[in-house]
């Protein structure tokens, strides 16, 4: 069999190409790109979709959240309407670990060995560059970390896109808007009344009954707020991870 004649042209552009390509991937001049850290403060819109959800768990799987981050304040607070429910749980988060998941009737307070996110977690290390990947027809950077999370950041401008949680039940958010600088006003942080009872027990109160890992209760509320603890408590994971790189 003869070999294949490449005409000159072109044998000169595959190698020119072929040369390009290893100059970009190998050069130290062109290190994997950073993470961009997160604003101070923010209000994003995330799609949710608990892609393992038939195994994981009962609830509904997709959810609409309004995140509100602020760290100069040392709170992150998730606003979540399941598909179809009237009733939106909230999930408070305080830097001294505790957390507040609440909804019109049902209170839950839980304690957390960690506090809120900073806004490097991702940037200020441990970060491993995976490459470029387009999603929802946006092009992206994407991050693995600590095994907890694949994160996508807009190429173009650094705002996050997506991440999905390494974790059972499979979260994945999309990010539908992302507004820096927009913050919650005070009132609407704090807790209602029904999540301190009068008697003054301990916060994780008898009356509920529940241990704080029970994952095997059975009400709508239970369930809304054991699904709603599923990010949060990876996310809790991941501020736990970020501090300790
Ligand atoms: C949610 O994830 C499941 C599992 O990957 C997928 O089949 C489904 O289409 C997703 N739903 C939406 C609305 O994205
Ligand atoms: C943590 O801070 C929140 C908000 O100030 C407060 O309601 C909660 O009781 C605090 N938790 C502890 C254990 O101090
Ligand atoms: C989905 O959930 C089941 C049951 O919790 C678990 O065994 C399985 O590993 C999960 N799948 C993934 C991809 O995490």
């Amino acid at each position: 069999m003869a070999p294949t004649r490449w005409p000159l042209p072109l044998l000169l552009f595959f190698l020119l190409s072929g040369a390009a390509t290893a100059t970009e991937d190998a050069s130290p001049s062109n290190p994997p790109p950073s993470p961009t850290p997160w604003p101070e403060r923010f209000h994003a819109v995330l799609f949710t979709n608990l892609t393992n959800y038939s195994s994981a768990s009962t609830g509904p799987p997709l959810r609409i959240t309004d995140l509100y981050y602020d760290w100069p304040r040392r709170r992150n607070l998730n606003l979540v309407r399941h598909q179809l429910s009237a009733d939106p749980l909230y999930d408070v988060e305080w830097d001294n670990g505790t957390s507040f998941y609440f909804d019109s009737s049902t209170c839950r307070v839980q304690r957390f060995p960690v506090g809120v996110l900073p806004p490097w977690w991702l940037s200020g290390g441990g970060a491993e560059y995976v490459g470029r990947e387009v999603t929802g027809g946006i092009e992206c950077h994407v991050w693995g970390k600590a095994g907890f999370i694949v994160y996508y950041e807009e190429a173009a401008t650094g705002r996050p896109v997506r991440w999905n949680f390494i974790d059972v039940t499979g979260i994945q958010q999309f990010v539908m808007s992302f507004e820096p600088g927009v913050a919650l006003e005070d009132a609407q942080w704090q807790a209602p009344a029904h999540c301190f009872p009068d008697d003054g027990s301990e916060e994780d109160g008898n009356d509920q009954g529940k241990s704080n890992d029970d994952v095997a209760s059975s009400s709508k509320e239970e369930v809304g707020v054991v699904m709603l603890e599923a990010a949060s408590r990876v996310l809790r994971k991941l501020a736990g991870a970020a501090a300790a790189s």
